[in-house]
Order: C-alpha cells, then structure tokens, then sequence
C-alpha cells in the first residue's frame, strides 16, 4: 500500500492506555454522571485502560465526604457497569476520589477544588473537566476555572474541558456559547460529546464505507432513491421534563446524533483517519446540506398521546409529571433534507425520531432505485421491493442487505429476502459502551470522535429553519403511543411515492 504520508504511525490495533491524569465532574449527581459516566469509569479502569493513580473528582452541592462520594459513586458503578465487580479495581479507584463541596459560581468553593487538585499528585497537572450540567452554567464553570487558575496548567501538563448537549437551542445560542467555552479553553482542548459517534455500528459506517469496494460504487444519486435515518424510542419522557419541555425532538437528537449520522452516510472519503481529515469532511457535506422546501410538506412533528406499549397502558406527555398540560413540545420530529453535491443531488434524506414509537431501533436505510428494466411479468414480481442498504445501529447491530431472490418451485417468483451481518454472531469481543470510548479518547486526546464547533454551528444551520417554521405553525399533530408517529409524517413521504420502513 503506497505510503500515506498524513497517516500517524501508532499501531491503532493496541489498546491504548491514558497517561497520568484525573477527571473533574461537575453535576455529577445528575442522571447521566450516575447512569453512565461512572460505570462508564469503573468499566476502564477495570480493562486497565486508566492509569495508575488516576484521580476522580466530584464537584456539587451536596454536603458529602470522601466517604460518602465513595460509597455514591460504588453504587452507580453496582448498578450500571458492564463489567464484573472487582474487589481490588474498585478500591484502586475508590482511593484516588475527592468530593469538593460548591456551587458554580462561588471563588471560594473554585479555590478549594484548585487547592485539592493541586494536592493530587498522581494526576500530573493534567485533568480532564467535565461539565455534565445545564449550559445555563458553562458560563460560570468555565469563568470560574479560569479565575482560579485551573484551565491552564504548567508547561508540559494539560487541561481539556468536556461539554455535553444541548450545545444551545439555535445558531445564536449556539455561537455564543462557544464563545464562551473557546474564550477559555482554545478549540483542541475541548471535546463536545455526541454519544452517537462513540457507538461501535456508527464508527462502522466508515470501515463499511471506506474498507470496502462492494458499496462505494452504489453509494451516490445515480442507484440511491433516498436514505432513511430513523432513531425510534418506545420510552416516554416522564421524569424528563425539567430537560425535554421546550426542547423537543428536533433538538435533543436530530440537531446532533441524526446530523452527525447523516454527515458520516454521505462525506466523501476522508484522506487520512486523523481528526483533522475527519472533521474537514463532515464539515464539507454538512455546509452542502440543508431542509427541502416547502416545509408544510417536507417535514412533520408530532407528541404521544396516551397508549399502549406493548401491553402497558401509557400516559400522553401533556399528563407526564412535569409537562405542562398545554405543552406544545414535539416528542416526534421529521424533516427532508437535500445534500448540494454531485454525490447526493436530487436523492431525498429523511430523518425522524420518536418517544414513545412501535420499538426502540436506530437504522441507516440507503434505499435503492428500482432496475432500470425488469424482463419479468407483473405477477412475478409483485412480492419485489426496492433493494436496500440498512446500517442497525441498535439494537441487534448489524448490517442487511435486502434484495429479491426467486422462490423455490418450477414457477419464477421473486420475493424479498434479508442477507444479514451480525455484530454478535460475527465477533466474540464485546463492543464498549460509547461513553468508555469517548472519555478515554478525551483523555488520549484522541479528538476524532468528537464535533468540533463549527460542525454544532453548521447543524443548527441546517435546522434553524425548521424550527422557525413550527414556532410559528401552531401545536404538533397528535400520534397514539406505540404506533409509528403522526399521519402528517406518513403523507410526507407518500407524496413522492415512498412509505416509511418498518424496521
Ligand atoms: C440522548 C437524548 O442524547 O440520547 C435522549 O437526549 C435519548 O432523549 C438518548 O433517549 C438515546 O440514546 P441511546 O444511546 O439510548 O440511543
């Protein structure tokens, strides 16, 4: 293979293990610290991907000691860690926690977290901060870690921020708060956490893509009709409202894990897997990408009336603890979108997502256009569909390829049949969760997995006017709980002759 002079040299098959650090979290009562970041912890340091020593920093409002951070911290990783519980690696872990009591914008509680970091040794001066909080409050994080001295470090150490979404609710918002975080930590020190990217089957997208010659061929507007992203969940958002209300759909996941899923299904080859090269593309196809008009027809939104899931009678979100009952929040979004390039013109991408639809799946759909000619009667084919592509990021990870094959017996009938690649049936390692992966990147500094700012500005680009379009466009259509999303969404794409897949 001819040398690629942009390719680093590591060998990317071996584990790769942090070198000396520590990681604050700030909100690190919240769901996500308790649900996945801490298992996420335990589960590398368990597979000694953490180094020695490394140090874990809680920072909230509770009262709490070392001790009860500890025992706090234990049973989040009980309940929510993948791996088995081992006596010796949770007390190695166990040993290097701290719990600084405060709140986000008092300099006192700032300068004693600075006085504890400082007295940790073992981290070396380089520490990860993660600010698993509202963003209302990464103004105040990031000013007070400045004043305190703590977002830059010596020579020859270094200091990385981690932010969760929402990465604001619009372009503005969105621009502003990345002026604040990059007007403290310069860009290569922050890492914006999409945890679709994390996902093993969404890093597949690549290997499938670039890996290949079977698919690249096909991959473009002369065989693809269209592509259909889907994430459907059948859970409600009760519990979620402080979160979710004025939000939506469109925001919480089509803004960030749709967009980046759709930027990862169309960019051109990248030149090399560097983060750089990455980046450089998706930020190419995302900037060539934006809403098909007119909206009315285009798009469709919607919220989950009370229902059945299975055989469990359940709420509408207007009676959800929380929500308000006049709530116009849409728990079901839909929108078209059309890529400017020679690759994809003319050939439509759907995404939807849903609370509360028939089954949690995610999949990528790369439909194809019919055969140019078909030398067979009708009869023969009426059991034929459109070829496809389908990437299943989850559940069941894998990849299916539908086609029509002919139908044992003297007659000639073709029907539809599945050839279907399975992570667990192919390979006997177990994939890690997407948050292991993210946060040891971040403190390998491995960036590639990660949105920069500009990505985050160019998909509210792309959304912005669709958002618009619904604010001033009344309530979202009513859909029953557990079935697949409203009827406005069914007729966006019957208009051109498509229908949604079930998957
Ligand atoms: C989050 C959204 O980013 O992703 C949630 O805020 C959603 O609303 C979740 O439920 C889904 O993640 P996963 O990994 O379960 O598909």
């Amino acid at each position: 293979m001819p040398d690629n002079p942009l390719r680093d040299s590591a060998d990317k098959r071996l584990p790769r293990i942090a070198g000396p650090s520590g990681m604050v979290i700030f909100g690190v009562t919240g769901d996500l610290a308790r649900k996945k970041l801490l298992p996420a912890i335990y589960d590398l340091a368990n597979r000694g991907l953490l180094p020695p020593g490394f140090a874990l920093v809680g920072y909230g409002r509770r009262e709490w000691s070392k001790a009860d951070f500890q025992e706090y911290v234990r049973a989040a990783v009980t309940a929510g860690a993948r791996t088995d519980f081992r006596p010796h690696v949770w007390e190695r872990l166990a040993e290097g926690m701290e719990f600084v009591t405060g709140t986000f914008d008092r300099d006192a509680d700032f300068d004693a977290l600075a006085d504890t970091l400082a007295g940790i040794s073992a981290a070396a001066g380089n520490w990860a901060y993660y600010l698993s909080v509202p963003p209302d409050f990464f103004a105040d994080v990031c000013h007070q870690l400045e004043r305190s001295g703590l977002a830059e470090g010596p020579e020859g150490t270094w200091r990385r921020v981690i932010i969760e979404k929402p990465f604001g609710h619009d372009l503005e918002s969105a621009r502003h708060l990345n002026h604040i975080v990059n007007s403290v930590f310069p860009e290569s020190s922050v890492f914006r956490i999409d945890h679709y990217l994390g996902k093993e089957t969404v890093q597949n997208i690549m290997a499938l893509r670039f890996a290949n010659q079977l698919f690249d061929p096909l991959w473009n507007a002369h065989y693809i009709d269209h592509v259909q992203i889907t994430m459907a969940e059948d859970i409600g958002l009760g519990g979620r409202a402080g979160y979710y209300d004025g939000i939506g759909a469109a925001r919480d996941v089509i803004q960030n894990h749709l967009l980046q899923l759709l930027a990862l299904v169309a960019m051109e080859e990248p030149i090399a897997f560097t983060p750089r090269e990455l980046q450089a593309e998706k930020v190419k196809v995302l900037r060539a990408t934006s809403p098909v008009y007119p909206l009315a027809k285009t798009t469709a939104r919607g919220q989950y009336t009370a229902g059945w899931q299975g055989s469990e009678k359940v709420r509408g979100l207007r009676e959800e603890d929380g929500f308000d009952e006049n709530s116009e929040t849409e728990t079901f979004a839909a929108c078209t979108l059309q890529i400017h390039s020679r690759r994809w013109a003319g050939v439509p991408f759907y995404l939807r997502t849903g609370k509360r639809l028939g089954r949690r799946v995610t999949e990528i759909a790369l439909v194809f256009k019919p055969a140019p000619h078909l030398p067979f009667e009708d009869g023969m084919i009426s059991a034929l569909g459109p070829n496809a592509v389908v990437i299943r990021v989850q559940p069941d990870e894998g990849v299916l390829m539908r086609f029509g094959s002919k139908v044992p017996g003297s007659a000639m009938e073709v029907r539809d049949v599945n050839m279907d690649f399975s992570y667990s049936e192919s390979f006997t390692e177990e994939s890690p969760e997407a948050y292991e992966r993210l946060i040891l990147d971040a403190l390998l500094d491995e960036s590639s997995l990660f949105p920069t700012n500009e990505e985050v500005e160019l998909s509210w680009t792309i959304l912005d006017p669709i958002l618009e379009y619904w604010a001033a466009h009344g309530r979202p259509d009513d859909y029953e709980a557990g079935t697949w999303g409203p009827e406005s969404a069914e007729r966006m794409l019957a208009r051109n002759g498509r229908t949604w897949r079930r998957p």
